[in-house]
């Protein structure tokens, strides 16, 4: 994954698109570079590392268009000759690319042939030279002619010597245009563009678009106009810049209350359109990848709990294979980016395979919005910090939601039940509120652990995935090795690895599984392995069991994945900040990957 960003207007744009990019920085940061258009010249700069490192270097360059990138690397190394943008043969064009070729060694031969002469091991590389080659009369229809040729995925954006104008245009890669007074702009995504306009237009798969200071044409491949009108983003700049925190994953984690209630509002009135729901469902199947999958999991388990439709998990990239079944259920896909290539192939498969489908992610417009029959938004806020958080928690909330309206559907739940639960979901945002205000607490469990190369995460019921969700975000944020296993499961092998070495996070919740966690904190004990026990207000007893305990407020034991995911969350960052870990943005992972 990559990030893409272009201006054009009557200001200078070398700093416009620095400071965008600066926003795309989650999306790659294994290099960057710039291209200038000014009357007459066009000049590209790249360095190696973190945009701050290209800056660093920069002269002035002066020029009113501009485009820029910021790479993750997935075709050739990271290194300055591979760094984006690129130049063709005569450097009249310069170009950048998030995406994939899957034909670039073929064209690349080919041009060879003809005598281009490339720069860098990239697929990238072979789009300029293609546009060079092309006889076509201008700038846009040598891109359309270009991408005729071009299979794989791309966010493409171009400029010429001497024109302000850029042409860019999308496959299965997200791509943003932003609208501006007399400039306009394209991303990777609409948070790099806050700063300068909330009013967006996306671009939809197979389209190109063209932009001058006063102008943007949509067209499709055949170059024939698309109209599409702006929408306007209720995202805020400060919404996607840290307001003082020292990570956005902290300041995402610390948003939960308010994203959760801004998921619900105006949800909880039983007012919402139901016509997806016309047919009968009898099934589900939930799909996703990573956090979104841990989502399904206890998805799963909340679906059916108040639908009680048997409701099946899977991910998104394994479903794509299995074998088709006579039964169709209604699938539910979960991607907070919208845009994660493996989910978006398995919406693709659902539909095929006849099943509607209903899409639950964070991002207005992307891609698996069009895929989807349906949406369902979790208004979390735009979510910067590579590891999940605000996402994971307003995904749940959504599925809460979902499982209510399929329960009145159903009628499953009696009025009393229904209440019950609408207010317990009104309490959430108080409850994380107290886990947050803790959070000294959970740092002081984090310095105890710090040490431990590896750590067991272990709950059972929903909260199995809970511990599924906490052993992912501790490994990918502090690099301790984190298990999450159903607490059932240890004395079928793993109890092999536990020693006093080997902390064990025991989810002990107060529900009808609890007298069972208790039973295997004491199996773990009986290792040596110390336990930081997680349960919740009223369970003090925990302390004669575990080392370490921390209790979250008490709540229907259907909602304790809620609050304690956001302890599992704020663990893991306070372990990788005694580890002295690049919190926002651990290595060798991407925020949204759309590669399958
Ligand atoms: C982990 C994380 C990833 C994503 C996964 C799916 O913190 O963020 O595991 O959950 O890559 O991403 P989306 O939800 O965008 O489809």
């Amino acid at each position: 994954m990559c990030g893409i960003v272009g201006f054009t207007g009557n200001r200078e744009a070398q700093g416009i698109v620095l400071d965008c990019l600066k926003r795309l920085e989650y999306r790659g940061y294994d290099s960057s570079g710039i291209a200038i258009v000014s009357k007459g010249s066009l000049k590209v700069r790249k360095s190696l590392g973190e945009i701050s490192v290209l800056e660093s270097h920069l002269e002035s360059m002066p020029g009113n268009t501009g485009i820029a990138h910021t790479r993750w690397a997935t075709h050739g190394k990271p290194t300055t000759e591979n760094a984006h943008p690129f130049l063709d043969c005569k450097e009249e064009y310069a170009l950048v690319h998030n995406g994939i070729l899957t034909n670039y060694m073929e064209l690349k031969e080919q041009l060879i042939k003809k005598g281009h002469k490339f720069t860098s091991e990239t697929d990238s590389e072979v789009l300029v030279h293609l546009i060079e080659d092309s006889d076509a009369p201008d700038l846009k229809s040598k891109v359309l002619s270009v991408l005729k040729k071009a299979e794989g995925s791309y966010a493409v954006a171009v400029v010429q010597k001497g024109l302000d104008e850029i042409v860019a245009a999308r496959n299965e890669s997200p791509l943003v245009i932003g609208v501006g007074h007399d400039e306009n702009f394209i991303a990777s995504d609409t948070t790099a563009l806050l700063k300068y306009t909330n009013e967006v237009v996306p671009l939809m798969d197979k389209e190109a678009v063209r932009i001058t200071p006063g102008s943007i044409e949509v067209f499709d491949l055949n170059g024939k106009p698309v109209q599409r009108a702006p929408a306007k983003v209720s995202w805020t700049l400060e919404d996607a810049e840290r307001s003082g925190y020292p990570h956005f994953m902290l300041k995402e984690i610390y948003e939960q209350p308010r994203a959760i209630h801004e998921s619900l509002l105006g949800r909880l009135d039983g007012q919402e359109d139901d016509s997806i729901f016309q047919e009968q469902i009898t099934s589900i199947k939930i799909l996703g990848c990573g956090t979104s999958y841990h989502a399904g999991l206890v998805g799963k388990y909340i679906i059916e709990e108040l639908s009680r439709i048997p409701t099946t998990t899977q991910i998104s990239s394994e479903y794509r294979y299995s074998p088709v079944t006579e039964s169709k259920p209604l699938v539910v896909c979960i991607t907070q980016s919208g845009e994660t290539a493996d989910t978006l192939a398995a919406a693709r498969e659902a539909r095929k395979r006849g099943c509607k489908t209903i899409a639950i992610t964070n991002v207005l417009g992307s891609a698996i919005t069009r895929e989807a029959d349906h949406v369902i938004y979790t208004r979390a806020g735009p979510e910067i910090g590579v590891a999940a958080t605000k996402t994971f928690v307003t995904q749940l909330i959504a599925l809460y939601l979902l499982g209510l309206r399929l329960g009145a559907i159903k009628n499953t739940l009696s009025s009393d039940r229904r209440r019950a639960i609408i207010s317990d979901m009104r309490a959430l945002p108080r409850i994380v509120q107290s886990v947050l205000n803790e959070a000294s607490a959970i740092e002081g469990y984090a310095k105890k652990y710090k040490c431990a190369h590896s750590m067991f995460f272990i709950g059972r019921h929903l909260n199995y995935p809970t511990s599924l969700e906490g052993a992912l975000k501790t490994k990918e944020i502090s690099y301790i090795h984190g298990e999450g296993y159903p607490a059932g499961e240890l004395k079928h092998g793993p109890l092999a690895l536990l020693s006093k070495d080997t902390p064990v996070i025991a989810i002990c919740a107060a529900d009808h599984t609890y007298e069972k966690m208790l039973g295997n904190v004491r199996e773990v004990t009986a290792r040596d392995s110390p336990v930081l026990a997680i349960g919740t207000e009223g369970n003090q007893d925990l302390s004669k069991y575990a080392e370490d305990v921390f209790l979250v407020p008490k709540i229907d034991p259907l909602f304790s994945p809620v609050p304690i995911i956001v302890a599992l969350q704020l663990f893991a960052y306070y372990l990788a900040i005694e580890r002295g870990c690049p919190i926002d943005k651990p290595r060798n992972i991407a925020k949204t990957v759309t590669v399958e």
